[in-house]
């Protein structure tokens, strides 16, 4: 893990392997952008123009290194890209921050001190870049056993051990809070991420369901988790009826902060398809090498309330972990079988592809019995989000507009995109079962609202509902950017975790 700290050192004296300094876009090229005062000076004024002819623009995500200027103990000053330089009387954007301490970090992989001197208006600046700087230094290598040998080597690619921050103020209440804040959020949603990284014969449903159980201990969480056999007892027809074809039995994990009687209660709950093969509705090859990611949803939950306990929120947050592996084999739900819901309702499963609903129905039923204030579910859901919205942009849906106004700024508040989707009531009809109250796959086009429309119905009478389709952002195939890298991304993680702030504020409804 990555340590870091708020300092006010002079750039000059520190003893790190670079400083990073912010360069921006301005109207005749690039220009140095304020907390880089010092280091500026040392080039006599000179840093912009140097830069420049390097090629620097100060274009978002550009990396340019040059030597530190004489009498600095680091030996390098990296310049990061910050995009175009606000307007006059404006500051830079929180995620503009964010994402630039992140492509310092991942540039300084193997590195191991760096001081970040990027523009520091006020303490949520300084969040912003340590959230950013401590997203950025994460590096999953737990199976890469050529790696471990090179850790201690010169040009190791380890994250950047130890963050120093400038130009804050370290021993303001404020800076403190945000600091913290940054720390154990960044500490919960790289675990996220590891979760959705480790590869699914690692990581099934009991093993997901004993990692949750030990966090729980560590930070005085209450934790529960119904094995097949409790499952069976309740009657939790569709997480059964979704994990019937693996060896390794499915779980519900109920996980909750108490943060005390007569306050705001929110629930979270997570589809944690710890694989997706599709079932018998086997998916081909080309579609099933990522599909471990199909958790990630229950890690965005897991995470948020796990920090939410660690920032002590005067909100009581309990996340429902739904999970299952989905295989096909001898025991396997077959398309045509019809099982029988937590909520009593019976589904015909026509396609075993479309699992994620059926665990996640039951796990929304069960939410409801103790009727919290909302309830969020978080789902690689479709593949229909994804050609809707991209890989980058996560669907929100809901039962209540402007619950669904409020995570969607929330959401952009945060840096994660977003965008509200229609639930089309016209389309329910396509999930109409000759056989059974409902069956689970509907009209091919909106398949994405078609999903979201299934698990509306299992949402209990009166309970304000949102849910959060991140099958496009919560596994990044492609090469890394800001601070998200190659691999499981924490998607989620922060929206989930600035909603329970804003409820323990008593900003929202
Ligand atoms: N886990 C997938 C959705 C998915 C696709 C997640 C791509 C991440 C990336 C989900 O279980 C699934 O298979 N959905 C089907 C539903 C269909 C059979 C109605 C889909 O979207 O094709
Ligand atoms: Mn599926
Ligand atoms: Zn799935």
């Amino acid at each position: 893990m990555t340590a870091l700290t708020l300092s006010t050192a002079a750039a000059a004296g520190l003893r790190a392997d670079a400083i990073v300094v912010g360069i921006a876009k301005g109207a005749a090229g690039p220009v140095v952008a304020p907390g880089a005062e010092a280091v500026d000076k040392a080039y006599d004024g000179n840093l912009a123009s140097v830069l420049e002819t390097l090629g620097a623009t100060g274009a978002e995500g550009e990396v340019t290194k040059v030597p530190a200027p004489s009498g600095f103990k680091a030996p390098v000053v990296l310049a990061v890209g910050l995009g175009s330089e606000p307007a006059k009387d404006e500051i830079y954007e929180a995620d503009a921050l964010r994402r630039a301490a992140g492509v310092a970090s991942r540039a300084l992989n193997g590195a191991k001190k760096a001081a970040f001197a990027l523009p520091v208006e006020d303490a949520e600046d300084a969040g912003a870049i340590a959230e950013g700087a401590l997203l950025g230094a994460y590096s999953f290598d737990a199976y890469k056993e050529s790696a471990k040998d090179a850790k201690d080597a010169k040009n190791a690619k380890a994250p950047l051990a130890e963050i120093a921050i400038l130009g804050g103020k370290p021993r303001d209440k404020a800076y403190k809070a945000e600091i913290e804040r940054a720390l154990a959020l960044t500490e919960e949603l790289n675990r996220a991420r590891d979760l959705i990284n480790t590869p699914p014969n690692d990581l099934n449903p009991e093993a997901f369901a004993a990692v949750a159980t030990a966090a729980a201990k560590e930070h005085g969480l209450k934790v529960q988790v119904l094995d097949v056999k409790a499952l069976e007892k309740g009657g939790y027809g569709g997480i059964l009826g979704v994990g019937a074809g693996s060896a390794a039995g499915p779980r519900l994990v109920k996980i909750a902060y108490s943060a005390g009687r007569g306050k705001k209660h929110l629930a979270f709950v997570g589809k944690g398809i710890t694989y997706d093969s599709g079932g018998i509705s086997l998916k081909p090859a080309g579609h099933n090498e990522t599909m471990k990611c199909d958790m990630a949803g229950a890690a965005a939950v897991f995470a948020a309330v796990v920090t939410a306990a660690r920032l002590k929120l005067d909100v009581n947050v309990t996340g429902w972990l739904a999970l299952a592996e989905n295989m096909p084999s001898g025991s396997a739900t077959r398309p045509g079988d019809v099982l029988r819901m937590y909520s009593g309702k019976t589904v015909e499963v026509l396609n075993t592809d479309a699992e994620g609903r059926l665990v996640l129905a039951d796990a929304i039923a069960k939410a409801s019995e103790e009727t919290p204030d909302a309830i969020i579910d978080v789902a690689t859901l479709t593949g229909a989000m994804v050609l809707a919205l991209g890989n980058r942009t996560f669907g929100i849906m809901a039962n209540d507009d402007a619950f669904r106004t409020s995570i969607h700024e929330i959401a952009e508040e945060v840096g994660e995109p977003a965008w509200p989707m229609p639930l089309p009531a016209h389309l329910v009809k396509g999930m109409d079962s000759p056989t059974a109250d409902i069956a689970n796959m509907g009209e091919r086009m909106g398949g994405g609202l078609v999903a979201g429309l299934f698990l509306k119905q299992f949402v209990g009478e009166g309970i304000t509902w949102a849910h959060l389709d991140i099958a496009g952002p919560a596994f990044n195939e492609g090469g890394p950017f800001g601070y998200t890298p190659k691999g499981g991304t924490g998607s989620a993680v922060r929206t989930l975790v600035r909603l329970a702030e804003r409820t323990a504020a008593g900003d929202l409804g």
